[in-house]
């Protein structure tokens, strides 16, 4: 049977679509390690799923000489699918066409798929691999990205959304994906940056490679702008598939309840050994939390960055939770200016979405210091506290070991609406640890003394009994009860079936004022 001519046009243009910028364009983009906009989609949805829109798209612009090619789709790719079979909505950069540029038609086609994620309720992926605006289409490309700003502004704590920069995000390019929740990159195959090399070499001399300034480990480590680092593109696609597991669709939505498999009563055992009896002597944070979690699966978001504090998503029964945890063997788990502003960013999200909030706390107080002071400490930390603050989701806290000063207040505490704390009887809750303290109190004493050191032992010995234990505070009420480590797991599931109806707000208000 012979096919209708009409349909074969339909079939040559959608063929000639899908190869986008052409075949040798897209042998370079392999032969760079990288995958096409299509390939990528195709791994990142759950097969057969995606349904593209706006196939045949072409660009409108005709001035310096961007006429002369037209391509369909103009340069990225986007449509629906399914991930675990729930929807998405994704765009796909395609550097085959234009070095995936941003222009009108580009930008509009990315606007109309935010438009459905809002409407529809469903987060949205961006796929960026882009030489950022089109240059040929001047100011109309920079309207195209600040129509993209606003709606991610506008979708920011509706929907979920979620970056993955996969070649270059250079200049304004890169405050769309800063504007959404999470950044994942690729080692050596991704960058992001302001100011490219050459721009920083004219303006501060400095030399700097592409990698060095913005790739994958530098956004990573140094600045915290990116949240996850992928091995390679694969990698990557299956982290992006992993996180939508942890997440609700939208913010009326709750996260969603997998059927657990791991016991909720299974009692570990050697978590009630697992804090040395010195109190300075670290332990690994993340032990506890992979043995109390639902099959020890522990998905670390920010794991490059300020790792004294560790934030990452895991289940309970079943139940998707977010984890704030200090991490006693860097820096002894001490708040500072980052690891406040990763912790708080992260409080914050969780919050949005729904998503409980399980504290795991050994924080020794915020950091001393000129630099942290300078670069303002207050401010940053009190992002923190006023991320815990407004939470209003249910908030768990389980006290492991030191809960000092100020730190003590902004970790979840009772006061700021933490909804149950609990302690491990190796628990210090005080207004400061017994060297300092001691120090304070009775510095005159202990210079007078015919023996300084033992006296000071002896004050320091006195200080640690009356005050470096959980008793006091579980004597007023501020943590709920001294647990036996190893119920903490049993005990923590308890509390959130008790907390899944909880519902709480805060005054009406146009928004806050969090110390940016
Ligand atoms: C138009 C572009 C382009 C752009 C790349 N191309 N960037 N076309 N506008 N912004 C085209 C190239 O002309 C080339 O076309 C093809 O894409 C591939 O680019 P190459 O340079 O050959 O690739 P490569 O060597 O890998 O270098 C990639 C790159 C480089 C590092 C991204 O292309 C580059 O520096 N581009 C410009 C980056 C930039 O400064 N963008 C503007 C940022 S300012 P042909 O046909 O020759 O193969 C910005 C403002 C946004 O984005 C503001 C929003 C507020």
């Amino acid at each position: 049977m012979s096919i209708d001519p009409k349909i074969l046009e339909l079939r040559q243009k959608r063929e000639e679509a899908r190869l986008g910028g052409g075949p040798k364009r897209i042998e370079q983009q392999h032969a760079r390690g990288k995958l096409t906009a299509r390939e990528r989609v195709e791994l990142l949805l759950d097969e057969g799923s995606f349904q593209e829109l706006g196939v045949f798209v072409t660009q409108r612009n005709t001035s310096f000489g961007n006429n002369k090619q037209t391509v369909y789709g103009d340069g990225v790719v986007t449509g629906y699918g399914t991930i675990n079979g729930r929807l998405v909505y994704v765009f796909s950069q395609d550097f085959t066409v234009f070095g995936g540029s941003l222009g009108e038609a580009h930008a509009e086609k990315i606007v109309r798929l935010m438009d459905h994620a809002m409407k529809n309720g469903a987060p949205l992926i961006g796929l960026n691999d882009s030489g950022g605006a089109r240059i040929q289409e001047g100011v109309v490309s920079l309207g195209g990205y600040a129509d993209i700003f606003l709606r991610n502004t506008l979708a920011s704590g509706v929907v979920p959304q979620i970056s993955a920069v996969m070649g270059p995000c250079a200049g304004g390019a890169v405050y769309s994906p800063a504007l959404t929740d999470f950044i994942f990159m690729v080692k050596d195959t991704s960058y992001m940056f302001v100011t490219g090399p050459d721009v920083v070499k004219t303006v501060t001399h400095e030399d700097v490679s592409f990698e060095t300034l913005g790739g994958a480990m530098a956004h990573n480590e140094k600045s915290g702008v990116a949240h996850f680092a992928a091995e390679n593109e694969e990698h990557c696609v299956s982290m992006i598939r992993k996180l939508m597991t942890f997440l609700p669709q939208n913010n009326m939505e709750e996260p969603p309840l997998v059927r657990a498999t791991d016991d909720p009563l299974r009692a570990e055992q050697s978590l009630d050994s697992l804090v040395p009896d010195v109190p300075m002597k670290p332990y690994d944070m993340k032990e506890i939390i992979h043995l109390v979690v639902d099959d020890g699966d522990f998905f670390e978001v920010h794991e490059h960055y300020a790792a004294n504090i560790i934030v990452g998503f895991a289940r309970l029964n079943g139940r998707s939770i977010g984890i704030v945890g200090q991490q006693p063997i860097v820096l002894a788990g001490v708040l500072d200016i980052n690891s406040s502003a990763k912790g708080a960013r992260f409080v914050r999200f969780c919050d949005c979405f729904n998503i409980p909030i399980i504290t795991f706390e050994d924080v020794p107080g915020f950091l001393p210091g000129v630099g942290q002071e300078h670069g303002g400490i207050i401010r940053h930390g009190t992002k923190l506290l006023y991320a815990y603050c407004e939470a209003t989701v249910p908030k768990i806290t389980v006290i492991t070991r030191k809960a000092y000063g100020g730190a003590y207040d902004v970790m979840s505490s009772k006061h700021i609406r933490g909804d149950l704390n609990y302690a491990w009887p190796s628990a210090e809750i005080a207004v400061m640890g017994p060297d300092g303290a001691v120090n304070i109190l009775y510095r005159d004493e202990i210079t007078n003394a015919a023996d300084p050191d033992a006296t000071k032992q002896k004050l320091t010995q006195e200080y640690r009994e009356h005050f470096a234990n959980p008793y006091i505070a579980a004597s007023r009420g501020y943590v709920d009860d001294v647990i036996e480590p190893h119920q903490t797991r049993a005990k923590l599931i308890a509390g959130l079936e008790m907390l899944q109806n909880k519902r709480d707000t805060n005054p009406p208000k146009k928004h806050g004022n969090i110390p940016l």
